[in-house]
């Protein structure tokens, strides 16, 4: 089937009709609706379905000839699988191509590389990971997180959404079992190699005037969690110079986030605030904000957010307000493995592509797998240059070009 095809088939699931931005968050029915697709993309190719202990999505092409591995794992000895993939869930308001886009690349890739009578010698798999984004439970990545066993089950299970729904809750309701989350071993033992294809979330193909890129390193980032606490008054009665206002402090964060990141030559971004209990006519008692943070290298990282820290205490003991600091999920610098990257910048140049290669300050599931198994990313053009927004673009044959680099890279990897 072509990319359009596959491709207009999930483009309406958890749309929003106002805005046009993507709600799919994880678990919720927008995303079970996204899990449904895949389940039936990959039947409708007699791909074996699993879910795994985590309730991240494979589809297995197992290579004709190998005995069944154990369980759903894929066929044949040793760590051989390549694994292609991406994820479903999305930002608030994010736009179609974050995530969906490998996903739906690669059962394109696949229905190519059949068309031209290929098969894999070695297991192929379509993987969607959860929670990628961290938009409901706060963690990115969390699916490749709990089955690498870098964030530990009971602290990911207790893990909770704005309305205090816990992660084990919404698994359970979605008819997942909580109680098995966890690192994966047989898993992870049998992948060979992960690639990621992605939307750029820049302009630099724009610039170079390419298609597609190859993913050279994620810079090191991280998401930090603010708690101002003051003290509960009203507007028009409580003089300026008893207040303790957290909506103050919190301003004051904001600034000095912008300010940090300039002196460092990184990025910090402030893009979610919670003010409780939220009267117009009253100082809020809570203001909750969340700090995004991501620099080229972990030094200076950790300058950058030290920094913003001493700001917050400064300013939270300025205007008599508690802070509470909570790290969400913090990320470590990724070097993609240059073995692989090299391999895929052959098998593309072999068919005539040409494909620059770039780092990137987006965190992905290729991340996170990249200290376990040789990963890898390929990029797709976005000439907006924007993402996690409605306005992420990619062209039709940018999209095109993209499932042909997936499949000469899959041509090389699986079926050789
Ligand atoms: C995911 O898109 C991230 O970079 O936060
Ligand atoms: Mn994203
Ligand atoms: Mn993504």
């Amino acid at each position: 089937m072509s990319f359009a095809a596959l491709w207009e088939g999930l483009l309406p699931v958890g749309r929003d009709a106002l805005t046009g931005g993507y709600r799919r968050f994880s678990w919720t029915p927008a995303d079970v609706a996204c899990r449904s697709w895949f389940t039936r993309t990959a039947a409708e190719r007699g791909l074996r379905v699993d879910t795994d202990r985590n309730g991240n999505l494979w589809a297995w092409w197992d290579p004709p000839g190998l005995a069944p591995g154990p369980g759903s794992l894929p066929r044949g000895p040793g760590p051989g699988a390549v694994v292609v993939g991406s994820h479903l869930d999305s930002v608030p308001d994010g736009g179609p191509f974050d995530g969906p886009l490998g996903v739906v690349s690669a059962f394109a890739a696949i229905d190519l590389l059949r068309e031209r009578g290929l098969a894999p010698v070695r297991p192929l798999g379509v993987a969607a990971f959860c929670e990628e984004e961290g938009a409901r439970f706060g963690v990115a990545c969390l699916g490749s997180r709990l089955l690498t066993g870098v964030i530990d089950p009971a602290t990911a299970r207790a893990l909770t959404d704005a309305g205090g729904t816990t992660l084990a809750e919404a698994m359970a309701a979605a008819g997942q079992d909580p109680a098995r989350i966890g690192p994966d071993e047989d898993l992870l033992g049998r992948i060979g190699t992960y690639v990621e294809l992605h939307i750029e979330q820049g302009r630099a193909l724009a610039g170079l005037g390419a298609a597609i890129g190859v993913g050279e390193r994620i810079w090191p980032h991280g998401r930090w969690r603010l708690g101002f606490t003051g003290r509960p008054d009203h507007a028009g009665t409580a003089t300026l110079g008893e207040r303790r206002d957290p909506m103050l402090a919190f301003a004051s964060v904001v600034l000095a986030a912008r300010q940090a990141a300039a002196d460092h030559h990184g990025l910090a971004t402030v893009g979610k605030v919670v003010a409780e209990p939220g009267a117009v006519n009253g100082v809020c008692a809570r203001v909750t904000a969340w700090l995004d943070a991501r620099c080229p290298d972990e030094q200076t990282l950790w300058t950058l957010v030290d920094q913003i820290l001493a700001a917050s205490r400064d300013v939270a003991g300025q205007h008599g307000v508690a802070l509470e600091v909570t790290p969400e999920s913090v990320t470590p610098a990724v070097d993609f493995h240059p073995g692989l990257r090299a391999r895929l910048t052959a098998s593309l140049a072999a068919r005539g592509i040409h494909a620059p290669v770039l780092a990137t300050g987006a965190g992905h599931d290729a991340g996170v797998l990249a200290a376990r198994v040789p990963a890898a990313m390929l990029f797709v053009r976005n000439p907006s240059g924007v993402s996690h927004s409605p306005a992420e673009h990619a062209e039709p044959a940018d999209c095109e070009a993209g499932v042909l680099a997936l499949a000469a890279v899959l041509e090389d990897l699986a079926c050789r």
